[in-house]
């Protein structure tokens, strides 16, 4: 089967998605990275987000290629590896924008389609229940507070270089920028369980997503 796990940033969605991966023997697929894939092709190519006819051209002829391996997923841009480029500041900051052009969403969606179509896979995004894998056998929305999700962020940071006020404010700004565009938001799929990490660990949550992919699974048979 195929578990979607959606939800707001920080909350978790890739640290717990290839940890439940593992322990059901399935493979991970984080969409995000593809989407960062190509906001850092756009930034090399001096393209701005609000032009979509590049973006277009720039997506069209685009290899991106996600490998699962021991240490996480490695993430090839054209053959190189661009694992650690994806996830500066800079990046992060307009990631949102770049995603939210239609031309860019329906090359990505055509490629994470094409990943799942053998099953056994746990694939996390904003619209994978809703919109890419409308199909999945389990569908997870995993939020939790705004303040949670940025102190969780905040501990990852290895300088001072962002406040914790800050941070929240520019997360806050990106769920919100998910949540309104146009095509295919951030929204919770109708037969989406929700799951509120607040107040868990990322281990309670692994277990829980495994047990329901567990039941699920029996169900089918
Ligand atoms: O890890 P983090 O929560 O910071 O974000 P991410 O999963 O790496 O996704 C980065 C951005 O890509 C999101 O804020 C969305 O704008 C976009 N995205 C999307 O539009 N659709 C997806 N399925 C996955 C990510
Ligand atoms: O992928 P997403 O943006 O939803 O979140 P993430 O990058 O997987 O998690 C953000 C941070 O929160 C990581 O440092 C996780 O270790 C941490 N986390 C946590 O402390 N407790 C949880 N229940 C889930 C995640």
């Amino acid at each position: 089967m195929n578990v979607a796990i959606d939800g707001p940033a920080g909350a978790g969605k890739s640290t717990v998605a290839r940890k439940v991966a593992e322990q059901l023997g399935y493979v991970y697929i984080d969409t995000g990275a593809m989407y960062r894939a190509v906001t850092l092709a756009a930034n090399r190519a001096g393209i701005t987000s609000d032009d979509t006819e590049a973006l277009s051209a720039l997506v069209a002829d685009l290899h991106i290629r996600l490998m699962p391996g021991e240490q996480g997923q490695t993430v090839l841009l054209n053959g190189e590896d661009v694992t650690e480029g994806i996830r500066t500041r800079a990046v992060t900051l307009q990631v949102s924008q770049i995603a939210s052009h239609e031309p860019v969403r329906i090359r990505l969606v055509e490629l994470q389609r094409e990943l799942a179509a053998s099953k056994g896979i746990v694939m996390d995004g904003r619209d994978i229940g809703s919109h890419v894998l409308p199909d999945a056998e389990l569908k997870v929305f995993l939020t939790a507070s705004v303040g949670i999700r940025a102190l969780r962020r905040f501990k990852e940071l290895k300088d001072d270089s962002i406040t914790l006020e800050q941070l929240e404010q520019e997360i806050a700004e990106r769920d919100a920028s998910d949540e309104k565009r146009s095509i295919s938001p951030l929204i919770r799929a109708q037969d989406a369980i929700v799951v509120d990490s607040s107040e868990l660990t990322i281990d309670q949550v692994v277990a829980l997503i495994v047990d329901l992919s567990r039941t699920k699974m029996a169900e089918a048979k």
